[in-house]
């Protein structure tokens, strides 16, 4: 697996954990790294601390793409998406959502409930996500542009 990214980010707070730790497996089977930026067990922590740090990573040029994990998805791209720069998605219905994230939106955060979603439809979510381009078309990136 090659992905169109070179330096991906991931974190998640404990409802995203065990997601984190197949996603990060399944990368690694792939030859691809994923830089684990926590949380580090099911203890319970506050999921916008987990998405500043991928953020952060990602705004000051330190990553270009990220996976954020929770519960649901939602809370953490929410937080997320306060950040200079970041597009995140929520994909937890599959690989459509995936592919048009990255071709539409130019989406750089992958995010996905574990509460939600199966190891397998993750697992291709992450898959999709980091193989797709983004489409350069002036329509796309008119949008992009007036919410940058
Ligand atoms: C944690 O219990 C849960 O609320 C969180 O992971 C997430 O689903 C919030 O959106």
């Amino acid at each position: 697996m090659k992905p169109i990214f070179k330096r991906i980010v991931i974190a998640s707070d404990h409802a995203g954990y065990l997601l984190k730790e197949n996603l990060k497996e399944y990368a690694a089977e792939r030859g691809v790294h994923l830089q684990d930026l926590g949380t580090h067990s099911q203890a319970s922590v506050d999921y916008p601390d987990f998405a500043a740090l991928v953020c952060q990573e990602i705004s000051e040029g330190r990553a270009d793409s990220g996976v954020l994990l929770c519960g649901t998805g939602i809370g953490i791209s929410i937080a997320a998406n306060r950040f200079p720069g970041i597009r995140a998605a929520v994909c937890n219905d599959g690989v459509t959502s995936a592919s048009l994230s990255r071709r539409h939106n130019n989406a750089n955060v992958l995010c996905l409930g574990e509460r939600l979603v199966g190891s397998e439809v993750a697992r291709d979510c992450f898959h999709t996500f980091m193989m797709t381009s983004f489409e350069q078309e002036e329509r796309h990136l008119r949008r992009l542009e007036k919410f940058r």
